[in-house]
């Protein structure tokens, strides 16, 4: 029985998953399997992008079948011929004899190196630019070479801004009934596999990753359709920076991944001594027994972070075979900008810290650091404080690093965060946009960090989600209520808030900040989100602070006792009206009466409708839902208050 997904109305997801295979290209374990996927796109004419591995060529059939509800593809488009994409192409041709194959030149020749079929015949040649019109889709070709073939190209297609992006963007691990990234937690399920699938796969080609990604940017990208995983239509930018980073082999982490062989365990302690003493000093680190942790999964630590020590005992004159075969496989990898250190260990002939660093000092762009120490079967006194020694170097390589890195932060900024408001200042790619918000913390001091709290109606949500970055402005008792009307009663997704509004400047980051009403700004760059249900929690590394002028940052209950207006209801509760007033002489000698006429005018009237009390949008009906939110500033029901009539 068929299982597709619809992506749009005229893109179709056929592929299929494979969740016995053990080992993906005999390499790579696959403990969550694999998808992979192929795409059927709709318009006068029919294209089918790529097809499956052999595996699963059954479901990938009656999936086509399904979507094709008896008609013929017009194209079959091939943007990668390795067979897990490919091997399912024959039967392709054999079923629909008249299909056209679209490929380059490169991809042509492969289809006859895998292939019997005539190709000839069939075949449509593309050039990069070259286009191919399906009706109201157009495709656009666009070569990758080396991502992760030689003939690898992908294509775009212009009214919905779908990139078809081969094996880029792809992960491990099978869909599991999703298909867009967003209906997953991919940053925690998903990452670490999309990591060690970057980098095992394409890790060696940053240049022409980085190549591809400088034309992708030229590109009006919506939706991401990559032949493994899922397909990305929201946040792509936040996968595509991770792209830049792998791609540039930039560490996305500062710590120190430690990779040790262990016979018997001592060598391991030293590695678990170096660890500790290294965490002990703040500094992170992560560590893998090279016996046990499939290699792949090193390869992507060694992607994801800054240093990098590797220990191995001396074995048959050289390095234990596990290490050996793991070192190799980095230095294939082209691994560039991460320092290296080694720990050796030997009982009578010490050889593996020697050779170690030979295989690693050819690595271009890789520094070695630290005289290497030497455990003499087990540590002892005198290697412990070469093994401290090591750690001193290491620690100092850090600080030296973190002072190359960080800029001076004003700290004293972060003593004007109060429980108060701000002016949270995002772009979307197009225009600037700001929102107000209640809710910023300092989280850590070193590195600094904040968090912000945002509710995901609001469009500064999904613009945060998108860029990375946003400037929080701390609002000060002079910001009048205009500026809270402003930035806060409208939605930026409608509405361009700063059309007029000239009292801003642009920080380091290109974002806005306020230059009157605001005592400070911080400057954020996400790390890391979580969600809390209704409202998304940022936690952003600060890169840049200034104190504006000495004013005092506006607190909630100061906007609410003297900016905020009081509301101006006609007919308002008769109750707060009598209470409101001093009571006359007369009027407490007549107060049991006057407490009938208040129960009086209560049981009159009713409720009309009801009023929010932070930013007076008045809802109007009888009842308000428990679960409404104001549509302005995003409060819930209980901050609204009745309106009699
Ligand atoms: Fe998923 Fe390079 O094939």
């Amino acid at each position: 029985m068929y299982c597709t997904k619809k992506i749009s109305d005229s893109l179709y997801w056929i592929g299929a998953n494979d969740r016995r295979l053990a080992m993906f290209e005999g390499v790579y374990s696959v403990p969550a399997g694999v998808s992979y996927n192929s795409y059927i796109l709709k318009d006068e004419k029919i294209a089918v992008f790529d097809t499956v591995d052999k595996a699963v060529s059954r479901v990938f059939f009656e999936n086509l079948t399904h979507e094709l509800d008896g008609k013929t593809p017009d194209y079959l488009v091939v943007h990668h011929m390795e067979p897990d994409h490919s091997a399912t192409m024959s039967e392709f041709v054999l079923r629909y004899p008249e299909a056209k194959i679209v490929c380059n030149s490169k991809i042509l020749a492969m289809i006859k190196q895998f292939f019997d079929f005539d190709i000839d015949s069939r075949a449509v040649i593309v050039n990069e630019g070259d286009t191919l019109t399906l009706g109201e889709h157009k495709l656009t070709f666009v070569n990758a070479p080396m991502v992760h073939w030689p003939e690898v190209m992908m294509s775009y297609e212009e009214k919905e801004g779908i990139l078809f992006s081969a094996d880029a963007f792809g992960h491990f691990g099978a869909l599991n009934g999703a298909i867009f990234a967003d209906e997953v937690d991919f940053d925690g399920d998903y990452m670490n596999e999309a990591r060690r699938y970057y980098t095992n796969i394409v890790g060696k080609y940053g240049a022409q990753v980085m190549a591809v990604l400088k034309k992708a940017a030229t590109l009006d990208i919506k939706l991401i359709c990559p032949l493994h995983g899922f397909v990305w239509r929201k946040n792509l930018k936040s996968f595509i920076d991770k792209y830049a980073l792998w791609g540039s082999y930039t560490p996305e982490k500062k710590g120190v991944m430690i990779a040790y062989a262990s016979i018997y365990g001592n060598t391991e302690n030293a590695a678990e001594i170096l660890s500790s003493t290294l965490r002990d000093r703040g500094i992170e680190t992560v560590m893998f027994d090279v016996s046990v942790t499939p290699a792949s999964e090193i390869v992507s630590a060694c992607f994801k972070y800054s240093h990098l020590v590797f220990a191995s005992p001396t074995y048959n004159a050289g390095i234990f075979v596990s290490m050996e075969n793991l070192l190799h496989d980095v230095a294939a990898h082209a691994i560039k900008n991460r320092t290296v250190a080694f720990i050796q260990n030997g009982s009578w002939a010490p050889a593996s810290g020697k050779l170690m660093r030979e295989i690693m000092e050819k690595v271009p762009g890789v520094k070695i650091i630290g005289d290497i120490p030497y455990v003499k079967s087990s540590l002892k006194a005198d290697s412990y404080n070469s093994l401290m020694a090591l750690a001193d170097t290491i620690t100092a390589d850090f600080i030296s690093e973190e002072k190359r890195e960080t800029k001076e932060l004003d700290k004293s900024v972060m003593h004007k965060l109060t429980y108060g408001l701000f002016a949270l200042f995002t772009n979307d790619g197009k225009k600037d946009n700001a929102c107000i918000i209640n809710t910023v913390s300092q989280v850590t001091d070193e590195p600094m960090q904040i968090s912000v709290y945002i509710n995901k109606l609001n469009y500064s949500c999904d613009t945060i989600m998108e860029s990375g970055k946003f400037n929080v402005c701390i609002l000060d008792e002079s910001a009048p209520f205009a500026l809270y009307k402003r930035f806060g009663f409208a939605s930026g997704r409608d509405t361009d808030k700063l059309d007029g509004f000239k009292a801003t400047s642009t920080s380091e980051n290109g974002l806005k900040y306020l230059i009157d009403g605001s005592c400070a700004y911080i400057s954020g760059k996400v790390v890391k989100t979580v969600d809390c249900g209704t409202h998304m929690a940022f936690f952003a590394e600060v890169t840049e602070t200034k104190t504006l002028g000495g004013k005092t940052p506006v607190t909630y209950a100061y906007y609410f006792e003297n900016i905020k207006p009081k509301p101006e209801i006609p007919t308002l509760l008769a109750e707060e009206r009598v209470e409101e007033k001093a009571p006359s002489t007369e009027e407490k000698r007549g107060e049991a009466t006057a407490s009938v006429s208040v129960a009086e005018a209560k049981a009159e009237k009713k409720i009309i409708a009801w009023a929010c009390k932070i930013c007076g949008y008045v809802y109007e009906g009888e009842t308000l839902p428990d679960d409404f939110v104001c549509p302005w500033c995003k409060h819930p029901a209980s901050d609204f208050e009745p309106i009699y009539g």
